[in-house]
């Protein structure tokens, strides 16, 4: 399967979408997280079956370790599958997720009494064979995950004790990377981990890491920002750029985030709530558009009807894109309205980046009516090379969230 699908050229006509930044050369993709027991909910379908909504898609669980090889040696692959043959028959990129991760690992590999020449066999076998299943499928392998421990007094950028660090230090990324790259030489390759969106100890240790694997000699394109987010307690924007930069100037040419969730702490939310949502979405979105080398943006699930949170997290949630009853957030019309103004500006086909100074050169006309223009509740009211109504409709007033957009709230 073509890693990027040809794809007709865009209709600046067409509604307020999410608008798969690759058809407009903007960014690579926007995408969603799917997980297999999902794809029978049919209205879930409507939606992510649409590649102008979601341009890409990860397998929220279907290619972990504790499916794909269950029992050492014995691989499986029908509910990958069942997720790659899905964006396949969509024309959706992947995003491929996950190599090695202490999470979801079957007993025989965690409870294993291994030496270091062992692991490394188990490893590279398991990267070779299912690498290797997926070959030329995948835009980008997610290899090593969750690799740091966060809980709050520990969040210092130590390893998480793991079967992988116990028996071989730090030198499993490097095994773990040859591995891949050796398996399927055009996958990008990625470190992704949480936490990773604030400058600190953690992102500094992620910044070594990718240090630490290109010394070995070994290949690492990208470093993935799950970013698993709580509302009002989200990085700002220039937080943001700065965290990307920092990977970038560590060796990686790639960055993305790769699991986004804006979730509330405390449930119901407020309107009030709704708009710190958007306006936190709005920031990772606008970051990664500022950003050259951040690639594009998955989110983990788009609707709040499904989702891992509440689970994990009981009393937290509403985190995404979409309500349970699949009606779009104040935080949609913020992250595709930013997506439609950079659409209006990217470049001509052929240029794969929009350069900040490149931005918003022609600008849809502003509608007129009889009784003049405003602008409904949530809708663009100002940005960047936004040349529509500025007035704001039913008692709202136009907000700045930042040099892009601006919202009537
Ligand atoms: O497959 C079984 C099913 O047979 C059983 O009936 C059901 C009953 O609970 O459980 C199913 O397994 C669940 C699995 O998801 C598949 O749906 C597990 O209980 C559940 O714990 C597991 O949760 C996943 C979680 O990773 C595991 O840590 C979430 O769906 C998945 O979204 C989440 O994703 C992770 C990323 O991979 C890495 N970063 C963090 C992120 C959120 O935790």
């Amino acid at each position: 399967m073509p890693i990027r699908p040809s794809l007709p050229p865009p209709d600046p006509a067409s509604p307020p979408s999410l608008i798969s930044w690759h058809r407009q050369r903007v960014k690579k993709y926007f995408g969603s997280a799917v997980d297999n027991s999902e794809l029978s909910d049919q209205q879930l379908l409507k939606f992510l079956t649409n590649k102008n909504e979601f341009g890409q898609i990860t397998p929220g669980n279907g290619q972990k370790w504790q499916y794909t090889e269950p029992s050492r040696g014995q691989f499986s692959y029908g509910s990958g599958d069942q997720i790659t043959d899905f964006a396949k028959k969509n024309g959706q990129m992947l995003r491929c997720h996950t190599l090695v991760w202490h999470s979801q690992l079957p007993s025989w590999v965690s409870n294993g009494q291994w030496s270091r020449d062992t692991l490394t066999s188990v490893i590279n076998t398991h990267i070779a064979n299912e690498v290797g299943h997926y070959k030329g499928q995948c835009y980008a392998w997610d290899v090593v995950n969750d690799i740091y421990i966060t809980e709050a007094l520990d969040d210092d950028g130590s390893y998480r004790q793991s079967v992988f660090s116990e028996v071989l230090g730090d030198t499993f990324f490097a095994i773990a990377f040859d591995a891949a790259a050796k398996a399927d030489p055009n996958a990008k390759l990625y470190y992704n981990d949480y936490n990773l969106e604030t400058l600190g100890a953690k992102q500094q240790g992620a910044a070594k890491i990718v240090k630490l694997i290109k010394s070995a000699g070994k290949k690492i394109d990208g470093v993935g920002m799950q970013a698993h987010l709580i509302v009002g307690q989200s990085p700002s924007q220039s937080t943001l750029k700065s965290v990307m930069q920092s990977y970038l100037d560590a060796g990686a040419t790639e960055v993305a985030f790769t699991e986004l969730d804006i979730r509330f702490p405390s449930l119901p939310e407020s309107s009030q709530g709704l708009e710190q949502q958007a306006k936190d979405f709005g920031a990772v979105t606008s970051a990664c558009l500022e950003v050259e080398g951040c690639v594009g943006i998955t989110i983990w699930g788009f609707t709040d009807a499904h989702s891992w949170i509440p689970g994990t997290f009981p009393g937290t949630g509403d985190a995404l894109l979409f309500d349970k009853n699949y009606n779009k957030k104040p935080a949609y019309s913020t992250v595709s309205s930013i997506l439609a103004a950079a659409r209006t500006a990217a470049p001509a086909p052929g240029a794969t980046t929009l350069q900040r100074s490149t931005v918003v050169t022609s600008a849809p006309a502003a509608t007129t009516t009889a009784a003049g223009c405003s602008v409904a509740m949530y809708g663009q009211c100002s940005g960047q090379g936004y040349s529509g109504c500025t007035a704001c409709a039913g008692g709202s007033a136009c907000k700045v969230s930042n040099d892009w957009y601006s919202q009537c709230l």
